[in-house]
């Protein structure tokens, strides 16, 4: 198991062994791509939509929040163009039945070219030492360059065939390749086929009058099919913008990243309506604001990236990922696309409504351009959850596990713990949490010698301990011990609720992130 692995598989038994993450219906075996949220992990998720929700919706007097129902009518996905085009091409193999995405097992290939130039890369950074130039390297060394021309061009046609609807191509390339089935090692494949993402359902009870629905893939739709609705309710005037939450619903075939890519999901986007013709410096804007969003959370710079999309979506004029430095390497996190006036023009064609705005500045109806923003709130988690798991050894020599969440995201606090459970210790330490529950979620703990408890506390990423021993009882004083630097203070008991708001307040996280904002428009 490789060191990437090796962390993906301590990232996925943490989060069950603490109480974030199970298997949905694991008495069950469970479901395939499916996950549940548990005590702490729904506080965990809850923390990161409430700072999406308060930087996007709150902190903008021009953006306001909706929620808008998982069923939409079916004509709005044939707008949308998720019937015609929401597809993965996907490929059989016909001696293990398996099912494979066809561009995935593609992509996994150019990956595998990728690494053994990697792997000669850091052959000869070894034996160069400081001499290594590695720029130099890669364009002279006959090898790497071998391997990597092979890689883009493998990339380049299926792009192509992809774009070209050409599928019987892109399984020409797998034969060309000698891909095999991972579970038969066979390379007796089926045509590749496309295969539509949404799941579909009914509404009404008999057979005959019942309608056939499709839960979202996106929860942008419904904020489209809204968007004169709350112009005018909100009186918004452009550049205004709607933003909501939701589940999603997606079936995806090859899900087996635990919940980066899962089959039911939760989104976060905001869709921004500008006047035609400003978008790009209304993406540029949007870019650059996100990014900050991510760098507030303190988890590191090094670990986002841009990619900007060179081909984009037929509807789209500049598109960009936000890419995240997750266990298993770089990929997508976030989404900002210039969708231009696509879908309000979509769905103005198949409901017959106009979805137009009339603006006094220049005297003039149109249909407005989009900037959208779209975040998977179960990545975001993964993002911060991997990143916050850390092994340390510390100067004793002994390890620690220590979960360090950012402190306006993590799930509990504090843990009020009386050093015994005796002497009034715990009755003191009752008094505490009825004194900080009404303003942060605390718990109470005397289970354990107290260096145990301080590290299950570690483990599961509190960053305050609060331990009420005998002197708390003659002088009003505790210990709060901090869960990074595990610097321990003995502080005044009525102290205690303004030290822990200083640290927790989401406002004063995301003031600082404004002021660390240079674009304006
Ligand atoms: N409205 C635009 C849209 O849905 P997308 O790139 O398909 O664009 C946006 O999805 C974000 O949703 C992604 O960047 C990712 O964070 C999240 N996402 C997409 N599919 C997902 C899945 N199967 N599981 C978890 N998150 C997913």
């Amino acid at each position: 198991m490789n060191n990437q692995e090796d962390k993906f598989k301590k990232v996925i038994s943490h989060a069950k062994e603490y109480g974030y993450i199970f298997q949905s219906s694991e008495i069950y075996d469970g479901l395939s791509a499916v996950y549940d949220y548990a005590q702490n992990g729904v506080e965990l998720k809850n923390n990161i939509r409430n700072y999406w929700w308060k930087a996007m919706v709150q902190m903008h007097e021009n953006i306001v929040g909706l929620d808008t129902a998982i069923f939409m009518h079916p004509t709005t996905w044939k707008a949308s163009g998720h019937v015609d085009a929401f597809n993965d091409p996907l490929i059989d193999n016909k001696d293990s039945k398996k099912r494979y995405r066809a561009d995935v097992l593609i992509e996994d290939y150019a990956e595998k070219l990728n690494l053994k130039a990697k792997k000669e890369i850091a052959k000869a950074a070894k034996r160069f030492g400081d001499a290594f130039n590695e720029e130099e390297f890669i364009k002279t060394n006959p090898r790497v360059v071998k391997y990597l021309a092979k890689r883009d061009e493998v990339l380049k046609r299926m792009a192509r065939s992809l774009e070209n609807e050409d599928l019987a191509d892109v399984k020409k390339l797998i034969e060309e390749l000698e891909i095999a089935c991972p579970v038969s090692g066979s390379r007796n494949w089926t045509d590749v086929k496309q295969f539509n993402l949404m799941f579909g359902t009914k509404l009404g009870a008999s057979a005959d009058s019942a309608m056939d629905l499709y839960l979202r893939p996106e929860t942008a739709q419904g904020i489209f099919v809204n968007f004169s609705n709350v112009q005018k309710t909100g009186r918004m005037k452009i550049p205004f913008g709607i933003a909501q939450t939701g589940k999603a619903f997606r079936n995806e075939i090859v899900a087996r990243q635990f919940i980066f890519r899962m089959r039911e999901f939760e989104q976060m986007e905001m869709q921004f309506f500008v006047r035609p013709g400003e978008e790009l410096k209304w993406y540029e804007y949007w870019k650059e604001k996100r990014l900050n969003w991510h760098l507030s959370l303190g988890l590191g710079k090094e670990n986002y990236r841009f990619h900007d999309h060179e081909k984009m979506a037929h509807y789209a004029n500049a598109a960009s990922d936000i890419e995240f430095n997750f266990p298993f390497g770089f990929k997508e996190l976030e989404g900002i696309h210039s969708r231009t006036d696509f879908d309000l023009k979509a769905h103005e064609e198949h409901s017959g409504k106009k979805l137009q705005y009339f603006d006094h500045e220049v005297n003039k109806s149109y249909v407005p351009y989009v900037i959208e923003t779209s975040i998977g709130l179960d990545r975001m988690f993964l993002a911060v959850f991997s990143t916050a798991l850390q092994n340390e050894v510390l100067e004793d020599g002994s390890e620690r596990i220590v979960l360090k969440l950012p402190v306006i995201l993590a799930p509990t606090k504090a843990a009020i713990l009386p050093l015994v459970k005796k002497d009034g210790l715990p009755e003191i330490a009752r008094k505490i949490i009825e004194d900080l529950k009404y303003d942060f979620n605390v718990i109470y703990d005397e289970k354990d010698a107290i260096g145990r408890r301080y590290r299950r506390q570690d483990a599961v990423g509190t960053p305050f301990c609060i331990t009420v021993d005998h002197e708390t009882k003659n002088d009003e004083t505790v210990t709060i011990r901090y869960r990074d630097s595990m610097e321990q203070k003995r502080v005044k008991i009525k102290e205690l609720k303004a030290i822990i708001s200083k640290e927790v307040s989401m406002g004063d996280w995301l003031h600082k992130m404004e002021l660390h904002t240079n674009y304006k428009t």
